[in-house]
């Protein structure tokens, strides 16, 4: 059997330990949405994805978004009312929310906290995002939408 000395110090040793382990897990909750905010403006740098097959262009008419996925991004394909193709990495740069396109707005509208881009550029428009979204290439090749590179 430990002496009382030793016993108390285990205890200490033992508190001590699970009082770590609990500031650690509280530093690192606390740090993830600011890690997050941080990390967000590279997605809009990322780069263009392999190419992935969308949808059959005669599928995405005036005015209509597609979700496509290509690696590790979800990208937006939007066909403006004018006919015009355009893509972009479809998580908002504030936090990372998936935008949809709001063909009545003429815009791209994240539903988290309300930021608004451009459909042409991905320019930021309103809300808190700063940064744009970023642009992926976009093609129609026999009938069928590509996007990537
Ligand atoms: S995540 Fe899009 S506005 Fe905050």
């Amino acid at each position: 059997m430990a002496a009382p000395s030793d016993t108390t110090s285990s205890r200490r040793d033992v508190l001590g330990a699970a009082s770590v382990a609990v500031a650690s897990g509280a530093v690192a909750l606390a740090a993830w949405p600011v890690g997050r905010y941080l990390a967000a403006p590279g997605l809009r740098t990322a780069h263009a994805p392999s190419r992935v097959e969308v949808c059959a262009d005669a599928q995405l008419a005036p005015g209509q978004m597609r979700l496509a996925r290509a690696a590790d991004a979800t990208i937006a394909v939007l066909r403006r009312h004018d006919g015009s193709l355009v893509a972009f990495v479809a998580s908002c740069t504030h936090l990372g929310c998936t935008v949809r396109f709001r063909a009545d707005r003429d815009d791209l509208h994240c539903g988290c906290h309300g930021a608004t881009f451009d459909p042409v550029t991905g320019a930021p428009r309103s809300g808190p995002a700063v940064s744009p979204l970023g642009s992926i290439p976009v093609e129609v090749r026999d009938g069928r939408i590509f996007v990537g590179t």
